[in-house]
């Protein structure tokens, strides 16, 4: 596997230099973004929801179907087509709940949709135009007879959601884009709407150096952060180490309530305790694969 630099600080300006030097074309697009970036920011004073919010609503304006970061329609089924053959090589069935959150304009989610059982598929974002062109994802795929509930929410308390209710809760592309406070709020409330014996998957920029952010658009962290973070909301983290294999530029993390996280290989059937009822099945991990390679480079996201 090619290995990634993952120390570099991309906020540095020595970095920034460096790349500028090496890619002059990508220059006037990162000026206009800084741009961007400073005028939202100064009508949004530090609420991070309203900035990415006005960022997706530029992105989407420019690009409804590139504005989750794939700028092709190629690459857009290419990303959608990863993540879905992932979780459905984890064990993820039609007759699993799903939660997808920043579900954005169904990129994976037209997938899930049309895999999983009506009304088995909820995708939560905080932008009403990606929002729209999810809706309209779900036109030209034809599947508006699976009844999806697409949902704008202002934070990720998930207060609108029933306890239990989520075999796979699923966020890629969105700690990605999130200050630590808006993944501390997910960490705290997640667990709640979670089954008994259900996980959740989500995708995040790492490194192993410096933590740090570029612009207020993206953000880099250590997986050891966002693990004793997740403890601290009573649940266990782990690297997925077989998404490291994909084209993929972002890390994976699986997290699940602590309590379950200890039976997780067990062939055993999940104990079963008064306040929580059995899973309906057992998941078991899946042999690591090894098809696809992550490239260094990827600049999808
Ligand atoms: C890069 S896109 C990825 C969309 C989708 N997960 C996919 O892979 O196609 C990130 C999405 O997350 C949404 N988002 C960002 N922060 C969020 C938050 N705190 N809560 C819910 N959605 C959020 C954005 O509006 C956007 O639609």
């Amino acid at each position: 596997m090619p290995t990634r630099n993952r120390t570099r600080n991309r906020s540095s300006l020595a970095h920034q230099v460096r790349y500028a030097t090496q890619h002059p074309t990508r220059i006037a697009p990162y000026l206009r973004r800084l741009a961007r970036d400073w005028n939202i920011r100064r009508r949004t004073r530090g609420d991070h929801v309203a900035y990415y919010r006005a960022v997706m609503k530029s992105d989407t304006s420019r690009n409804p179907r590139g504005a989750v970061g794939t700028p092709t329609e190629q690459r857009w089924n290419a990303l959608g087509k990863m993540q879905f053959d992932y979780l459905t090589g984890h064990g993820l069935s039609p007759d699993d709940r799903m939660l997808e959150i920043g579900c954005g304009n169904l990129r994976a989610g037209h997938r899930f949709i049309d895999y999983l059982e009506s009304g088995h598929y909820h995708g939560v974002d905080i932008s009403p135009d990606i929002l729209l062109a999810a809706q309209q994802t779900l036109a030209d795929q034809g599947l508006q007879h699976k009844l999806p509930y697409l949902t704008i929410v202002g934070d990720l308390r998930l207060t609108h959601l029933p306890d239990d209710a989520f075999d796979v809760v699923h966020a890629h592309s969105v700690f990605s884009h999130s200050p630590l406070t808006v993944i501390d709020e997910c960490f705290r409330h997640v667990g709640r709407v979670l089954a008994p014996g259900g996980f959740f998957d989500f995708t995040y920029n790492r490194t192993d150096g410096e933590e740090h952010q570029v612009l207020n658009e993206d953000f880099y962290y250590r997986p050891s952060t966002l693990a004793a973070l997740a403890e601290v909301h009573g649940l266990h983290a782990r690297v997925m180490d077989d998404w490291e294999e994909l084209p993929h530029k972002q890390s994976k993390m699986r997290v699940r309530a602590a309590n379950a996280a200890e039976s997780v290989t067990d062939t055993a059937a999940p104990t079963q305790t008064a306040e929580q009822p059995a899973r309906k099945k057992p998941r078991k991990e899946p042999p690591r694969r090894t098809s696809a390679r992550k490239t260094p480079e990827t600049p999808d996201t």
